[in-house]
């Protein structure tokens, strides 16, 4: 049975994330989260000084990109794959707001671009997986035989991100987080290199009034119809 490709692509906290997971658990696929690559880019780059206030000084990041070696690794405690900055778990330092408040502005960089691009073609390249970003459908892999597109209101995206994270952060409040997904949205949507955008042979998923099971069924729906057309004798 041929493996297919499904790119999961949408705007941020759209629970892209825990969609992909779970139907490459149910397909026994590879999942690739490739916002948490863009997002280790961006500890590295508050670690290294690189940002001062929103500045983020390009010029001393590209070079450094070199040094920067990205990985996943699978942690069977927690059944999810954790990603690895330079071989050190870096997955709980890359949710926090210091991080998502400026991922943008990495992710817009296009030296950062390629470099995360090469990798996640090379870790796809034997099919087999679900990766989710904003341009996995359009750039990383314009062939793949499922393309999704999620999205959801600006208000519900917040207000699953603050569940999501307020645990861990008491100082924050709902308003700071819904001026957050509006920002990343404007920078996402408008950047040069690779913008989101919904491809044409997307499907689109709004998933305000979905349950998560509802829309784990539909795309695990989805999925087996593409792979058995794929798989159907000519
Ligand atoms: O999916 P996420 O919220 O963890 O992504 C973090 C940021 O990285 C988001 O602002 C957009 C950016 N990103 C991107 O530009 N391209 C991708 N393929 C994945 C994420």
């Amino acid at each position: 049975m041929k493996k297919i490709t499904i790119a999961i692509d949408g705007h941020s906290s759209t629970g892209k994330s825990t969609a992909a997971k779970e139907l490459a658990k149910a397909l026994n696929y590879i999942y690739v989260d490739t916002g948490a690559m863009y997002r280790a880019v961006t500890y590295f780059a508050l670690q290294n000084n690189f940002f001062e206030n929103e500045i983020l000084d390009e010029k001393a990041l590209i070079p450094a990109l070199e040094t920067i070696d990205l990985d996943f690794k699978y942690d069977p405690a927690e059944a999810r794959s954790k990603v690895l900055l330079n071989g050190d778990d870096v997955e709980s330092f890359i949710r926090q707001m210091d991080v998502s408040n400026k991922v943008s502005y990495v992710a817009k960089v296009p030296e950062v671009r390629k470099k995360l691009v090469k990798i996640q073609q090379r870790i796809g390249e034997k099919g087999g997986l679900v990766m989710d970003g904003r341009d996995i459908g359009s750039v990383v892999f314009p062939q793949a035989e499922l393309k999704i597109f999620m999205t959801a209101t600006s208000h519900e995206r917040a207000k699953r991100r603050y569940e999501e994270i307020k645990g861990q952060n008491t100082d924050l409040n709902f308003e700071e987080v819904l001026a957050n997904v509006k920002q990343r949205d404007s920078i996402d949507s408008s950047r040069k290199t690779s913008p989101l955008l919904q491809t044409e042979d997307a499907v689109k998923i709004d998933n305000t009034d979905l349950s998560r099971e509802e829309q784990s069924e539909l795309l695990l729906h989805l999925a087996q119809k593409r792979i058995a057309i794929v798989n159907s004798p000519q």
